[in-house]
């Protein structure tokens, strides 16, 4: 079976879901809406969208219409995604799944309300390199993890692509907006965070109101503690999406980094119970075929767990607890102090 999805916001990450599911049998994008009409035609063109709606009223009436892509600024994400789940369609809303706690709740409890399901985009956990890192968390590989850390070094064109990235209403920062990725697959990797502390960079490189560039500390249930390190503020490289995890047995090492599209991912790790040595050993992954493969394969599991009923990997409720480690940083900026969970 074939699930069709709609999409609101035809801006720069529609391009990612949009080449992704041309190359997704589960899902069918059926159409498109944006307040900037010439701007969705020119999506449905470049990507064989067949219909651009001219109205969101028109796109909540299509009866062709499962799933409702939410691809728009973050202080747009509840409204949208309560009036869908209401209209009976299942929503994908990007990340962070809201601006707060509040609305978060709000979402949650529209999808409990019409017993459709409410996805986050979490597209991060499908690349075959994060798939491959939590494969080895889950296996011991590297045994108890005890320190982790993450880099995700961005320039401020990050932002000038999406100015209302950089605004008092809308924004939210290099956390909200970047951090948040880290944050999730961290929870993922390493289960529920006990407390954060966080200090913003105050030498401002980047045109925003709030923070371009911060450090956050986790101290996780288990005891692990980890450190994520964000900025827009590279105008010149190293641009890089990292996570190492260091166990009491090995260490593991991801990397992103942005440029290189023959070889998006890699994974390298010392695990002397793995490969019986103590060398570096780069690890082999499921091979990425396309550049928005992780957000194919998330729409596969998305669509699968539609379907069937079943769980994804991802639940509804992982988008907020990635949002309250982010206000809880906020917070602890703010006060000067850690900030127990829950919020
Ligand atoms: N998962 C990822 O890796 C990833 C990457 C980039 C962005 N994002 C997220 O995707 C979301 C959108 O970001 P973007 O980079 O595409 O932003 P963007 O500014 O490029 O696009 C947003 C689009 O929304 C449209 N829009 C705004 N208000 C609207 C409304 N009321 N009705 C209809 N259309 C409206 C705008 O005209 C614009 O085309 C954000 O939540 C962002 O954080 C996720």
């Amino acid at each position: 079976m074939t699930i069709n999805a709609a999409f609101i916001g035809a801006g720069n990450v529609a391009r990612a879901h949009l080449s992704a599911l041309r190359e997704c049998d589960a899902v069918h994008a059926c159409g498109i809406f944006d307040l900037d009409r010439a701007r969705a035609e020119e999506r449905a063109i470049e990507f064989g969208v067949p219909r651009v709606y001219g109205s969101w009223r028109e796109l909540l009436d299509d009866p062709d219409v499962d799933v409702a892509g939410v691809l728009l600024p973050h202080d747009l994400h509840r409204q949208y995604t309560v009036e869908a789940l209401d209209a009976g369609k299942h929503v994908v809303c990007e990340k962070p799944m809201a601006a707060t706690l509040e609305e978060c709740d709000a979402m949650l409890a529209a999808a409990h309300r019409t017993g459709r399901r409410l996805f986050p985009v979490q597209n991060r956990l499908y690349h075959p390199a994060y798939e491959k890192m939590g494969e080895l968390v889950r296996q011991n590989a590297i045994g108890a993890v005890f320190l982790a850390q993450t880099n995700g070094f961005e320039g401020p064109r990050t932002v000038s692509v999406r100015p209302w990235l950089g605004t008092e209403r809308r924004g939210g920062g290099v956390l909200m907006a970047q951090a948040v990725h880290p944050a999730y697959a961290l929870r993922w990797l390493l289960g529920d965070v006990a407390q954060v502390s966080c200090t913003f960079g105050r030498r401002k490189v980047v045109e925003m109101v709030a923070e371009d560039t911060a450090i956050v500390t986790l101290a996780f249930e288990s005891g692990t503690v980890a450190e994520m390190t964000a900025t827009f503020g590279l105008k010149y490289g190293p641009f890089d999406h990292a996570i190492m995890l260091y166990g009491a047995e090995g260490y593991i090492e991801l990397r992103a980094s942005a440029g290189d599209r023959t070889r998006p991912q890699s994974l390298r790790a010392i695990a002397p119970r793995l490969f019986g040595d103590q060398a570096v050993h780069e690890l082999e992954l499921r091979p990425v075929t396309h550049p928005s493969a992780d957000f194919r394969h998330m729409w596969e599991d998305y669509a699968r767990a539609i379907e069937t009923g079943g769980p994804a990997q991802v639940a509804d409720v992982d988008g907020r607890k990635a949002v309250e480690i982010i206000l809880a940083a906020h917070r602890s900026n703010e006060l000067g102090t850690t900030m127990p969970l829950p919020l």
